[in-house]
């Protein structure tokens, strides 16, 4: 038996209120287990960002429930006090390139979240070696964001969303800054450390083409997720 590692339920968000209000997700409703690779497919608007970032613990939610590794994160209102310990503990990100801290190297990137967390330097620097090694950029420890390429960034983002050896992986379209080479190795490196690690994968995609490489796909049209076959 697979373990559930995200558990949505009800759960809806709208923004402002009144006449203005917008529904971005209505009463969502789906699980996710260990080692799954789920795409959130739709088109512009229709709610992908807010819903992985309420599964984030980043937005928060209007209603409904919310429950990451059997710890209920929100009913009806947040049930932990510290949202950010939660992303620190449980969750990796990844969005778009360039979001690597630009005055930090390669190494200090992927260690901030560890040492924040209170891992030895030491400890930190070894893991986030056999990531960057895991992830084909090993000679690039010492240099500067600005000196990467996209698809290189994209992997030292990937390896620091990694480095808290997270249960979830929360990633909004990874590979919209890439080719399509390289945006292909990115999610198929995805999908190894998924099926490797026991993680739970969340993709925002736009791309039809890598469809193929998820083990699910829910469909977000005009706020509502349906589950595709
Ligand atoms: N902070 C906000 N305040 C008000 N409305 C918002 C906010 N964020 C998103 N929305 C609205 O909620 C709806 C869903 O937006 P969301 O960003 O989740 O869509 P998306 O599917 O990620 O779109 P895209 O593919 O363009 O990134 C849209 O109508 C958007 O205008
Ligand atoms: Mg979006």
């Amino acid at each position: 038996m697979k373990k559930r590692i995200i558990s949505v339920e009800n759960l809806s968000k709208t923004y402002g209120e009144g006449e203005s209000a917008v529904t971005a997700i209505k009463e969502a409703t789906f699980e996710i287990y260990a080692g799954e690779t789920v795409a959130l497919l739709g088109p512009s608007g229709s709610g992908k960002t807010t819903l992985i970032t309420m599964i984030g613990c980043i937005t928060e939610p209007s209603s409904g429930k919310l429950i990451l590794d059997g710890e209920l994160m929100y009913d009806q209102q947040w049930k932990i006090s510290d949202t950010r310990r939660i992303r620190r503990e449980k969750i990796g990100f990844i969005f778009q390139a360039h979001n690597l801290i630009p005055f930090l190297n390669v190494l200090e990137n992927v260690t901030i979240v560890s040492q924040m967390n209170g891992v030895k330097k030491s400890e930190a620097d070894k893991k986030a070696q056999e990531l960057l090694d895991y992830l084909g950029v090993e000679d690039k420890l010492t240099k500067m964001p600005s000196q990467l390429s996209g698809g290189q960034s994209q992997r030292v983002a990937i390896a620091r969303s990694l480095a808290n050896n997270p249960k979830i992986i929360l990633a909004d379209e990874p590979t919209a800054a890439l080719d399509g080479e390289r945006a292909l190795s990115v999610m198929q490196l995805l999908r190894k450390l998924a099926h490797e690690q026991e993680v739970a994968i969340v993709v925002v995609t736009h791309d039809e083409r890598m469809l193929p490489l998820f083990d699910r796909i829910l469909r977000v049209e005009d706020g509502v997720v349906k589950e595709s076959i």
